[in-house]
């Protein structure tokens, strides 16, 4: 069941690559897809607003508790990320505590501990690097206009205990965040509305600063507020702010992320604009200008070029 609240924009754009879109017999439901898209949904809100799709993950044998201990200890320590579960939606990231427990110890004291935990980048196991790409594959086949240039498809498995919450922040990547077990609520924001997201905001986040942002209560009422379910899912366009809380129960998602060429270069012109407004330049602002989105952009990529070449003349 979802619920909406709150007025939602289209914004930014997005994209992916897989097997050619002709050999699917139908974009709409596929007999042994993980994924159940509405492909008119898909088609006017991908990358510009959040929309729900179904999956068939919530009995998949990789989302078990013992296979998710087995992947925490595979793992390498910098990919398994855990601290106290009960943090304000305004959290300082700088003082997140600890929850005092081995990595283990959280997994197997999950729906007693308080905690959270992400297991980053599961796609170093190949068995959740199949399931990563399949489920991506599946929203490649939508043929999207701005699913084109895919890069980077990463997959991470968030663990958390009930009342857990995840601050207020913004993502780079495309994402669909898979509800596999538990129930979260989502508050999601229009993230092309400057009185809540600036672009001197968007602009440090893209160079370097920390996702969480800072989050004033009167920030709520704009809320899109969704409620997942296990089999529900929601699509998260790039850098829309949001804050998650866990309900009752012991919460399992599996959030499928990836990059696109739009989205490549919407980083890189945050990071010139970054960059200008350091020397003392007011940067006329990403995507209000075609002209200077476009000479921004190749102008960092022919001094990326030179660099680059000045860089291997000098080895
Ligand atoms: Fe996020």
């Amino acid at each position: 069941m979802i619920r909406k609240e709150g007025k939602q924009k289209v914004t930014s754009s997005a994209t992916l690559e897989c097997p050619p879109i002709e050999s699917t017999p139908s974009r709409a439901s596929i007999p042994g897809n993980l994924l159940r898209i509405d492909p008119e949904v898909f088609d006017s809100s991908f990358g510009r607003g959040p929309f729900v799709v179904g999956h068939r993950l919530t009995s998949h044998h990789l989302f078990e508790f013992a296979r998710l201990l087995e992947l925490a200890k595979a793992l390498p320590p910098a990919s398994v990320e855990y601290n106290a579960g009960n943090l304000a939606v305004n959290q300082d990231p700088n003082l997140t505590p600890r929850n005092g427990l081995s990595a283990e110890e959280t997994i197997d004291r999950i729906a007693h501990c308080n905690s959270w935990m992400v297991l980053k980048n599961v796609e170093q196991d190949v068995n959740y690097r199949d399931l990563l790409f399949r489920c991506l594959c599946e929203i490649e086949a939508q043929g999207h206009p701005y699913a084109r240039g895919v890069c980077h498809r990463e997959g991470f498995v968030f663990i958390s205990s009930p009342g857990a919450v995840t601050p207020y922040h913004v993502d780079t990547e495309c994402n669909f965040l898979l509800q596999v077990a538990g129930k979260k609520q989502v508050s999601l924001f229009d993230g092309s509305d400057r009185s809540l997201l600036s672009e001197e905001e968007l602009e440090r986040f893209y160079s370097g600063a920390h996702r969480n942002l800072v989050f004033k209560d009167n920030y709520q009422h704009k809320a899109s507020v969704f409620e997942l379910r296990p089999g529900d899912g929601l699509h998260f366009p790039v850098t829309w702010p949001h804050w998650v809380k866990v309900h009752d129960e012991v919460s399992i998602s599996f959030s499928i992320t990836f990059r696109t060429r739009a989205t490549e270069r919407r980083d890189v012109l945050y990071h010139v604009n970054h960059y200008l407004r350091g020397k003392g330049w007011t940067p006329t602002p990403v995507g209000s200008s075609r002209l200077r989105d476009c000479l921004k952009y190749n102008a960092y990529r022919v001094v990326r070029r030179v660099h680059n070449l000045l860089k291997r003349d000098s080895t």
